[in-house]
């Protein structure tokens, strides 16, 4: 691993190792992917002002998230199938996350199952949570949530239709996968990773595995899937949820002022600012685009914490200067994952940990509070 030096090179190895359906099911994004793209572009375009002979030898980057001590002010966010990109992937990556001492989010879509990851972890973790119809079943995650101590819910706003991915559809990531022979060779070639899942605790949906009296069939429980992401959601039913689930609260997916003051009255600590990664509404903003309004309009009222398109440490420094107090990473940890295990996500951990340090440094910036838009270049 010591010839990896930043995120581009764990991606590279993810895609060498792990079979190209699951590669660019992480990898891809919605339709004609403007705003994964953008995402990242828009980032990339951001330019920091370059400071010298400031005393910059104690440089700290530890901050609070949500009231908590972190040493980053960084989060591995949710993310569906984690454990089909590496056997047991929710596990090694919570782990690597409490290690370095930052928060891990499971997704409700997770390979591992709440009590999969509480029962191999020493600390609390966030849940990530989509409502879908079956609100019974929806309770009941989150009473499973609160059994597991799991310390924030994490609930994703931006999934109430699906964007299409045509990656997605070509690799015959469908319910149920679709085999053909190539797709048998690709996994012919990649015996570690086969091997890694089969080690794994599961390969199917660990959250929802005994809802459907008991079956852990893939199929039916993909067939369930399809038929439960809920178009009639509203603020009503975070209202709901707000009064069953009693600790902090973040709404991830909000790419709008009106709706960013709209989540000021949930009474939810927190919002993401996020486009799901460039994976749902092709065309959106980027996520950095949007952040400064919505950092202005309620950044004194709720924390704002921000996603879409980090893979470095300027990445994160350009997010926190522009209003956002941490900010979440999606593929840039799954690359990490996916190339070595949880080793893979300590590196990619690591190495924004490294660029955001001497990022500060060349900005002359000492401590994540001083962080604001006067390290960028106008
Ligand atoms: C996601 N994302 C996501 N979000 C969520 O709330 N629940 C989920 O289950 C998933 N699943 C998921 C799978 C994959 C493969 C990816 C890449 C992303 C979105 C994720 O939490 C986050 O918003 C984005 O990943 C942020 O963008 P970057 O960091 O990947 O550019």
């Amino acid at each position: 691993m010591k010839h990896i030096t930043c995120i581009e090179d764990l991606r590279q190895v993810h895609m060498r190792k792990v079979p190209k359906a699951f590669f660019d099911y992480a990898d891809r994004g919605s339709y004609t992917e403007a705003t994964l793209r953008a995402n990242r572009d828009d980032l990339q375009a951001i330019k920091f002002r370059q400071r010298v002979l400031v005393d910059v030898s104690k440089r700290d980057l530890s901050t609070r998230i949500l009231g908590e001590p972190a040493a980053l002010p960084l989060i591995l966010a949710p993310v569906g199938l984690t454990g089909m990109q590496f056997g047991d992937g929710e596990i090694h990556a919570c782990r690597a996350a409490q290690e370095a001492g930052i928060p891990y989010t499971l997704s409700t879509m997770s390979i591992c199952s709440i009590e999969d990851v509480a029962a191999n972890v020493t600390k609390p973790f966030w849940f990530q949570l989509y409502v879908m119809k079956d609100r019974g079943f929806i309770k009941a995650l989150i009473e499973r949530a609160i059994a597991a101590k799991c310390s924030a819910l994490v609930l994703t706003v931006d999934l109430q239709v699906i964007g299409q991915r045509h990656a997605d559809i070509k690799n015959g990531m469908t319910v149920p996968p679709e085999w053909t022979l190539s797709k048998f060779l690709d996994f012919a070639t990649k015996p570690a990773w086969v091997a890694g899942v089969l080690r794994g605790k599961r390969r199917t949906f660990g959250n929802l595995v005994g809802h459907l009296k008991g079956t852990d069939d893939i199929t039916a429980l993909g067939t369930w899937i399809g038929t439960q992401f809920d178009t009639t959601l509203s603020w009503k039913d975070v209202e709901w949820i707000r009064s069953i689930w009693p600790g902090k609260l973040i709404l991830k997916g909000i790419l709008d002022v009106e709706d960013a003051e709209e989540a000021v009255k949930t009474g939810a600590q927190a919002l993401v600012v996020s486009n799901h990664g460039g994976r749902q509404l092709d065309g959106a903003p980027s996520s950095i685009e949007v952040l400064p309004e919505i950092a202005d309009a309620v950044g004194s009222q709720m924390e704002v914490m921000f996603d879409g398109g980090i893979r470095s440490g300027q990445d994160l420094m350009r997010a926190l200067a522009l209003g956002a107090k941490s900010a979440m990473i999606g593929r840039a940890y799954i690359h990490g994952l996916g190339a070595f295990g949880g080793p893979g996500v300590t590196k990619a951990i690591d190495l924004i940990r490294a660029e955001l340090s001497t990022t500060m440094g060349l900005c002359g910036v000492n401590t994540i509070a001083e962080i604001d838009d006067h390290v960028l270049a106008v």
